[in-house]
């Protein structure tokens, strides 16, 4: 865990100018997100759906793999972006509850107005498929003024997130990404959860994808 604040540290300290570079969108996907707190807990683990084109998200953690994880947090989540609609599901309990949301964004998709800060090489530069190229990406979400460190490959593709708000860091890591929806039914929205309406937002109150996880 230091090791890697050293390196998000290494990687501020290091940023140089570059040359202009713009943000990119990933591709449909699925996969594995795991979400660790700097306290050392690991907050969740679990799959991920995302729909790039229609700004979609479902994220369920997984209490059962691996065990070895202490998770603290249990979530289905179902995120329309666009829509600015949260949905925070309880399939045990057949219940559901609908948020507006307040801020666009998210662990996976850099956001367009984000600041590049450099490429860099996780492992090795020089010996074959012992490495792999990073863009690491700054910025302040609005609303929350939380402050975001994002890294994807080079295809695109998150790997991850470091979310810092107030005492509170978090680290996302993507793991095991297809570019692909296999099942694009978690997309949709549960029978049970049809026709709610949206609650209201005790004053105060900032919805959004990383408040989830807080
Ligand atoms: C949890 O992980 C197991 C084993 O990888 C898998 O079979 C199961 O479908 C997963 N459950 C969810 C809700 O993702
Ligand atoms: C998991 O959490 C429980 C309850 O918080 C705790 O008693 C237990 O020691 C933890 N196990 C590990 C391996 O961290
Ligand atoms: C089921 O949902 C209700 C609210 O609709 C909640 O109060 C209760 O704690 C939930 N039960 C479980 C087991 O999650
Ligand atoms: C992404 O997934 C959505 C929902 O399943 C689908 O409608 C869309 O065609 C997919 N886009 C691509 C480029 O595959």
């Amino acid at each position: 865990m230091y090791a890697a604040v050293s390196l998000f540290v290494l990687i501020c300290l290091t940023a140089s100018t570059h040359a202009e570079q713009h943000s990119c969108h990933p591709p449909n996907m699925t996969g594995i997100m795991s979400v660790l707190s700097m306290k050392g807990d690991v907050k969740t683990y679990g799959t991920f759906v995302y729909d790039s084109m229609g700004k979609k998200l479902r994220f369920r953690s997984n209490e059962t793999t691996p065990t070895t994880f202490n998770t603290s947090l249990s979530l289905d989540l179902l995120v329309f972006f666009e829509e600015e609609i949260l949905y925070e599901i309880d399939s045990k309990n057949q219940s559901c509850e609908k948020k507006a949301l307040h801020s666009t964004m998210n662990s996976l998709d850099i956001p367009d107005d984000a600041k590049f800060l450099t490429t860099v090489h996780a492992g090795s530069a020089s010996v074959e498929g012992e490495g792999i190229k990073i863009n690491v990406w700054v910025g302040t979400e609005t609303g929350t003024k939380g402050f975001y460190s994002m890294s994807e490959t080079m295809g695109c593709l998150p790997f991850s997130t470091f979310y810092f708000s107030g005492s509170t860091t978090l680290l996302f890591s993507h793991l095991d990404i297809e570019t692909e929806i296999k099942d694009p039914d978690l997309l949709m929205i549960p029978s049970f959860c049809q026709g709610l309406p949206v609650e209201e937002t005790p004053e105060g109150t900032v919805n959004s994808f990383f408040n989830e996880f807080m």
